[in-house]
């Protein structure tokens, strides 16, 4: 656990580090200091038990077949909106801050970072739809296990590192002895770019595939949050730098930024719902087609 331990520590400390005008709670709604996944909790159990099960399944074979099913998009014809909407009948189980309706916790991180960021539209939107990739847990597309949904989430057909949580169950993995796949580099190279690199499965990858396929105006770093939000090795412990390219330096900023009030906005802050529905639809409209094919 001293890893882990050590990862909660900075993570703290980067949050309390925080924005300008910003205020960080010490606690989410169960009264813990937030993403603790050593403290003692009722959800604890549940919580490894759930990462046991993604590290053992998440092999690089597995990453490609998802890719290519759900790279086809042809589940469901949809509005940005109508997808917020259709998560709200769910919550995130792997997440030990989080016990509400997904609509809320997306709003709450949407207007808090309007709220510091008033000129950065799109990473209010970006806020908005970064977690609507948990469709996937829906019966219409596929009603995949939370291990294949939600929680951290890190590059396969590489060595994983250390500072993932749970990194011993990577054991039981595949991919572990492969030699193809278990050295430093794997099947990439030096600065190849992360867009490049595949990465375990789950809301986070499957979102970025349909804003892009779809054709949104967003900028790269909307996108490469919407990829990379649940990649905590890589905000937190500045792991896989060696697979970097210099646009993800640049956009990694952004994402650090974002993390904050991703992790913020799981505290109490109640959002009216009809009063901002407006200025997202606006944004959608901006940012995003009528309807997009999921
Ligand atoms: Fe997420
Ligand atoms: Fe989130």
């Amino acid at each position: 656990m001293a890893v882990l331990a050590d990862s909660n520590d900075n993570e703290l400390k980067q949050l309390q580090d925080g924005g300008e005008g910003f205020t960080v709670p010490e606690t989410n709604s169960f009264g813990q200091t937030f993403r603790d996944y050593g403290v003692e909790s009722e959800r604890q159990k549940g919580v490894e038990e759930f990462y046991r099960t993604q590290h053992i399944n998440q092999t690089c074979d597995f990453v490609k077949r998802m890719r290519e099913e759900y790279g086809k998009l042809n589940r469901v014809e949809m509005s940005i909106w109508e997808c917020c909407e259709l998560l709200n009948e769910f919550v995130d189980e792997s997440d030990p801050d989080l016990d509400e309706p997904q609509i809320e916790h997306l709003l709450q991180t949407a207007e808090a970072i309007r709220k510091d960021y008033p000129n950065e539209d799109w990473l209010h939107l970006t806020g908005l739809i970064h977690d609507l990739g948990k469709v996937l847990l829906h019966p219409d597309f596929g009603e995949l296990p939370q291990w294949a949904v939600v929680g951290d989430t890190f590059p396969v057909g590489c060595a994983f590192d250390e500072s993932i949580v749970h990194h011993k169950y990577f054991k039981e993995n595949p991919d572990y002895n492969n030699p193809a796949f278990n050295t430093k580099y794997g099947a990439y190279s030096e600065g190849r770019g992360l867009d490049n690199v595949l990465m375990s499965w789950g809301h986070d990858d499957y979102m970025y595939l349909v804003a892009k396929e779809n054709k949104t105006t967003l900028p790269s770093a909307g996108l490469f949050i919407i990829r990379y939000h649940s990649f905590y090795a890589l905000h937190r412990a500045d792991a896989y730098k060696h697979l970097m390219n210099e646009g993800d330096i640049e956009n990694l900023k952004w994402l650090k930024i974002f993390n904050k009030y991703d992790l913020y906005s799981k505290s109490k802050v109640r959002v009216d719902v009809e009063k901002v529905k407006p200025y997202y639809l606006s944004l959608i409209e901006k940012y995003f087609p009528e309807k997009l094919r999921w």
